[in-house]
């Protein structure tokens, strides 16, 4: 078995999977959102000392299998790097402590294995990443052959949802409520512009969208101006901008990209509006869509347990005495993960 522990921004998670068969034998997360919330984003600070308290306390259930370890692997990049360091500590600790490798997982990878969990993997595989800190189209060849064919350059998907939540005066995260409301919402009610739309660049932007949404939420009096209708007909029109701008960068990555499989991964991949759009563009292009369960689309253990499993048997350890967490690069498109 395999632990794996994951604390790259507001969740303590740790899983015990199976090597053999990619059985999930143990998971758990605790969030912090509610801790957030009032300061309408992660405080790293906060999130690093709750970790110290959560992590040891998930621990404690895993003793039944520390025995049947064979490896322990943690999320060591991209990430907060005060939060990072717990998962480290408490990974390279078991490590020596019990004298079996360390695996180093990097959580993006980590949440294109979220597919996998408890199944056999699937590549080549094309992928949008969409989460709190990434929004990325990468095509999978391999665990070790992952190239970045589009990416944001400015704000990611899952951050654009938290700031229009945040400029409403909604709580944290903003995804799952921008959804909620957006359902009661007419969605052509503001004409919000589409990224990129006129550019034959193949890239995201968010931050032109999030200005326009600041500009609207003036115009109607501010937060505290704004009617529940007023917020459930934003949220419905940035929704439905983010969409559209998905699609037709999607469609252009589609044009060119063979690949028969394609999922969408990430945090905000865990929106239904956004899964339906992307379940016709499939059909349209002959592709197959995979996504995750809902509940493994925001950071879990569980994925990095799965990518662990992989890396394991291609025996990708790391010496515990040198492990560190690895800067955030902004890396390019045409660039390896
Ligand atoms: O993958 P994740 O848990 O963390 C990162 O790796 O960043 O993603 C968190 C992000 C948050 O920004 C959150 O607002 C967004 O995922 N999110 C959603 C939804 N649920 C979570 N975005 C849009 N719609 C949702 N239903
Ligand atoms: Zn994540």
């Amino acid at each position: 078995m395999i632990l794996s522990i994951e604390s790259s921004c507001d969740d303590s998670s740790i899983a015990i999977t199976n090597i053999e068969d990619n059985k999930l034998i143990f998971h758990k997360k605790i969030s912090q959102e509610k801790e957030h919330a009032c300061y309408g984003g992660v405080v790293p600070e906060l999130a690093s000392r709750l970790h110290a308290i959560d992590l040891p306390n998930i621990l404690e259930e895993t003793k039944p299998y520390l025995n049947k370890l064979k490896a322990v692997a943690v999320t060591n990049q991209p990430g907060l790097g005060v939060t990072l360091l717990e998962g480290i500590a408490m990974a390279k600790t078991i490590a020596v402590v019990q004298d079996i490798p360390l695996l180093a997982v990097h959580h993006l990878k980590g949440h294109i294995y979220s597919l996998f969990i408890e199944k056999e993997a699937i590549v080549p595989l094309l992928v949008l990443l969409i989460s709190g800190g990434h929004t990325q189209i990468i095509r999978v060849e391999g665990l070790e052959k992952m190239t970045i064919l589009a990416t944001s350059i400015d704000d990611s998907v899952g951050e654009s949802f938290d700031k229009t939540a945040k400029m409403m005066g909604l709580g944290y995260p903003g995804g799952p409520i921008i959804e909620k409301l957006a359902l009661n919402g007419d969605e052509n009610r503001f004409k919000l512009p589409v990224p990129l739309r006129n550019s034959p660049l193949i890239a995201f932007s968010l931050s032109g969208l999030k200005n326009a949404v600041r500009l609207t939420i003036e115009r109607l009096g501010g937060d505290e101006g704004m009617s529940h209708q007023d917020q459930c007909d934003l949220s419905a029109s940035f929704q439905k901008a983010v969409k559209l701008h998905l699609i037709q960068k999607s469609k252009k990555v589609f044009a060119t990209e063979p690949i028969k499989d394609f999922a969408i991964v990430g945090g905000s991949s865990a929106n239904i509006y956004i899964r339906k759009a992307y379940e016709e563009l499939c059909k349209e292009f002959g592709k197959t869509l995979h996504t995750a369960p809902l509940e493994y689309c925001s950071d879990n253990a569980a994925m990095i347990g799965r990518y662990a499993v992989e890396a394991f048997k291609k025996e990708m350890f790391i010496d515990p005495y040198q492990i560190d967490i690895v800067s955030n690069k902004k890396r390019q498109s045409g660039t390896e993960l």
